[in-house]
């Protein structure tokens, strides 16, 4: 019986503030996973800088790629495709990686497969648990995104729900700046709810009215800043722990509910949570918990592959090459790149 070959992806990722790159075995096992964060240089400005992040990306992508290669024992020639992330994110950075990946498709000839960053992160989970395959539910909720997200089968998304203002993360990294906790904000916050009450301050879980999966988080993030004024107004110190335990909960909460009405009503048997914010430890707990109580399988991906990593595009280029989709040297970055489009 002839032996079947596997298929080794390059995966690069630069849409953003890390430089990552990472050699995947057959979309589902980590032959290396090598990200190099921006996070120190941006932290001295508050957020992200795109074109700082551009040019760090510069300076770093030859570097990384070549040290996932060289961690994975696997040569240029050795793989099947190099995927890379060609949207959504920062044009300057997606650039980066975009001509990097057609520069090295070039020159040795491997196939190039451009990867929607979102997708990525969706296709971490398949890493994660090498048994889950569609159909299942998705929460994709990262820096830049909110969605809900119906994968019906690999490479084919049905959007559920959305932000129609800032995004989960997006929310997280503003209050954190407000109550003094700097940037990133996200892992900040989490770490200093857990010394803070969820229930000290009441804030609201908005409603979207037109889809009730949609979400919207900047209620919620104006309802703390004004709560934030009105502790000074009177002269009041406020509780930084129990103002980040009590933000965290109406996130947590407007997360879970959404998500736990889409599996009941799809009759999902499986529930799936990707991106930056899935790292957050209440939303796992949260989520694992109320995936319990309706007999729902859950899978999260450990936090190194929520962040963003070359491990998940390559996975996500494994699928997209099982169904032929091949990208030519006119592959360009789209900052804005709807999911399931091509
Ligand atoms: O997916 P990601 O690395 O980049 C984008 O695609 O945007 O997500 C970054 C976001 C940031 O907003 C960051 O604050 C948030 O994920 N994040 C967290 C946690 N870790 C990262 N938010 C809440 N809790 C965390 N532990
Ligand atoms: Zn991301």
């Amino acid at each position: 019986m002839e032996e079947r070959k596997d298929t080794l992806i390059l995966g690069i990722e630069t849409s953003c503030d890390e430089t990552a790159a990472a050699v995947v075995k057959n979309g589902r096992e980590i032959l290396s996973n090598v990200i190099s964060s921006q996070i120190d240089t941006h932290t001295l400005y508050g957020g992200v800088v795109p074109e700082i992040a551009s040019r760090k990306h510069i300076e770093r992508i030859n570097q990384v790629v070549r040290e996932a290669l060289a961690q994975s024992g696997t040569e240029l020639c050795g793989l099947s495709a190099i995927g890379v992330t060609y949207g959504p994110g920062l044009v300057g950075p997606l650039l980066v990686g975009v001509s990097f990946a057609k520069a090295l498709s070039f020159a040795s000839g491997v196939k190039l497969v451009g990867v929607h960053h979102i997708e990525g992160h969706i296709a971490a989970n398949y890493i994660e648990d090498p048994n889950l395959e569609p159909p299942f539910l998705c929460l994709v909720v990262s820096g830049g995104h909110t969605h809900l997200v119906n994968v019906r089968d690999y490479g084919e998304y049905e959007i559920l729900g959305r932000t129609m203002d800032d995004a989960a993360g997006e929310a997280f990294d503003k209050v954190a700046r407000a109550i003094g906790l700097g940037y990133p904000g996200g892992p900040k916050i989490d770490v200093a709810a857990k010394a803070g009450n969820p229930e000290a301050v009441h804030f609201p879980r908005a409603k979207v009215a037109e889809n009730a999966y949609d979400f919207s988080f900047s209620g919620l993030k104006s309802a703390v800043l004004n709560y934030l004024n009105s502790c000074q107004m009177k002269g009041e110190e406020y509780n930084q722990a129990d103002v980040a335990a009590s933000f965290q909960a109406a996130v947590v909460d407007v997360l879970t509910e959404h998500s736990i009405r889409a599996v009941r009503e799809t009759g999902a048997k499986t529930f799936a949570l990707a991106g930056g914010v899935a790292s957050n430890s209440a939303l796992r707990e949260s989520l694992e918990k109320a995936c319990a109580g309706l007999g729902v399988r859950f899978c999260v991906p450990q936090p190194v592959l929520c962040t963003d990593n070359g491990a998940m595009i390559a996975a996500a280029a494994y699928f997209e090459l099982q169904k032929g989709a091949e990208s030519g040297l006119d592959l360009n970055a789209i900052p804005n790149l709807k999911l399931g489009e091509r």
